[in-house]
């Protein structure tokens, strides 16, 4: 396999998240909130555009796809069904002097890769006991260099409380996965929809986990935006394994085709029989190799019936789907891509990224479906009246169009180095030849080329750049 690398680093993605307004960190002016950011104007641009490409692909353009928005906050049985409140767990330990808590997994991982042995261990389908031994043989230390306590698991769920009294009847959980509204809900969707086997149901939204691992900017944060699908079959007329093939290749293709991601960075990696769950018959992750390296963008795992059976007993409601021709009733299965789309967002931050050595520019090669702007116009000069009134007429006018962008500050070269930051495929210059022969310059990001072309044909011209 060649030595594929990853685009940048991570410390060079943040300073430009920052500098250009992609993302901030949350509750800056009080000092900071771990494992939380905000999406700035040019970053929230780009995350509505891959959740509207998402629910384009896989439900709007699907007859056997449908929609579904569900609470934050649902009935806590709900996660006593799923097993979320007795086994949601990351394995921890602690440092016995500052107290600080690291994810014993990651300990393990950040000592292997300081000290290379021969067949390393698969870190993530350690059990708890498997960790505790090796972080004991191993002497491993906190990253303080203190003794560490034994591995504990710490429930991941954030727990809340309906109403005045905050007593154990009151309690609720924020979700942990938005999986679990599609199938408290299954039985409503049945009944209300002309659906036949097989269909699934997606949706996007936020999800919630008490993540204390920091360092891996939006990969993981406390609350985050999940897109997911349960797509329902009946494992007796339906082959599994090929529902699941072609759920692959639409994952696969929605990131390389649909987000032009560069496959170099892409690669399936199978969940070995230890790191499944226990009702997970197969499950895969779509990997990519972000600046700390391979880390799950996507998963899909084949979840069987043991969701829906729960349901059914933690609330006691038949949640059977009658097969409309033979009439026979049974609990489908289900095959779940389930997607973290600050996850997507990252990659794509990632992938764009380009240092051009030639023109000392950093350039963010964001697909033109993507990026925050598709244009910018500029007047050439901003205190000459006639050039900015004539830039704001050209501007007005593309802005019903595409998301434009305005500048007039500094000089040209400035607003074409910070446009080629936000990823702005094309910049529209109105200068003294558009007053006098009626032209203008346009200017690639790609390759920062630029070309005259008439005033009267520039609308016709980018409907075919931007097509
Ligand atoms: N439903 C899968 C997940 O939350 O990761």
């Amino acid at each position: 396999m060649p030595d594929i690398k990853p685009t940048t680093s991570l410390e060079e993605i943040v300073s430009l998240a920052k500098r250009r307004g992609f993302v901030y960190q949350t509750s800056e002016i009080y000092g900071g909130l771990a494992n939380a950011y905000e999406y700035g104007p040019a970053g929230v641009e780009i995350l509505r555009k891959i959740k509207n490409l998402w629910w384009d692909f896989f439900i709007s353009k699907r007859e056997d796809m449908l929609g579904l928005d569900s609470q934050i906050i649902l009935h806590p049985k709900t996660w006593e069904a799923s097993g979320h409140v007795g086994s949601f767990t990351d394995p921890m330990v602690e440092d016995k002097v500052s107290h600080k808590r690291y994810r014993a997994d990651h300990l393990i991982e950040a000592w292997l890769a300081k000290n290379p042995i021969n067949n390393p261990p698969s870190v993530e389908s350690m059990k708890s006991e498997e960790m505790n031994r090796f972080l004991q043989e191993n002497k491993v230390k906190s990253p303080d260099g203190n003794e560490i306590s034994e591995v504990k698991n710490f429930n991941l769920l954030f727990e809340s409380s309906i109403g005045v009294v905050a007593d154990e009847s009151s309690k609720v959980y924020l979700r942990g996965e938005t999986a679990q509204g599609i199938f408290s809900n299954f039985k409503q969707i049945l009944d209300s929809n002309r659906v036949k086997l097989p269909f699934g149901v997606g949706q996007v939204g936020k999800s919630f986990r008490n993540e204390i691992t920091t360092g891996q900017f939006v990969f993981r944060t406390l609350e985050f935006e999940q897109a997911e699908i349960e797509y329902f079959f009946d494992p007796e007329t339906s082959d599994w394994q090929a529902l699941f093939n072609d759920w692959q290749e639409k994952m696969w293709y929605f990131v390389t085709e649909i987000l032009g991601i560069d496959a170099s960075r892409l690669r399936w990696r199978r969940h070995e029989d230890s790191e499944r769950s226990f009702y997970s018959k197969d499950t895969y992750d779509l990997e990519y190799l972000y600046p700390f390296g391979w880390k799950e963008l996507w998963g899909i795992a084949y979840r069987t019936d043991y969701d829906l059976k729960q349901h059914m007993q933690f609330s006691g409601k038949n949640l059977e789907y009658t097969d409309p021709f033979t009439m026979k009733k049974f609990v489908p299965h289900v095959i779940e891509p389930a997607v973290g789309i600050n996850r997507l967002f990252l990659m794509v931050l990632c992938d764009a990224f380009h240092q051009d050595e030639s023109k000392n520019r950093l350039v963010l090669k964001l697909d033109q479906r993507l990026a925050p702007y598709q244009l910018a116009v500029f007047p050439l000069l901003k205190n000459k009246e006639e050039l900015v009134a004539k830039a704001r007429e050209v501007f007005v006018n593309l802005s019903k169009k595409y998301r434009v962008a305005w500048d007039e500050r500094g000089n040209i070269g400035k607003r074409y180095l910070s446009q080629d930051e936000l990823g702005t495929p094309y910049c529209v210059t109105i200068d003294f030849d558009t007053l006098e022969k009626g032209t203008v310059t346009i200017r690639r990001r790609d390759d920062a080329s630029q070309e005259i072309v008439e005033l009267a044909e520039l609308e016709q011209k980018l409907a075919l750049m931007l097509a």
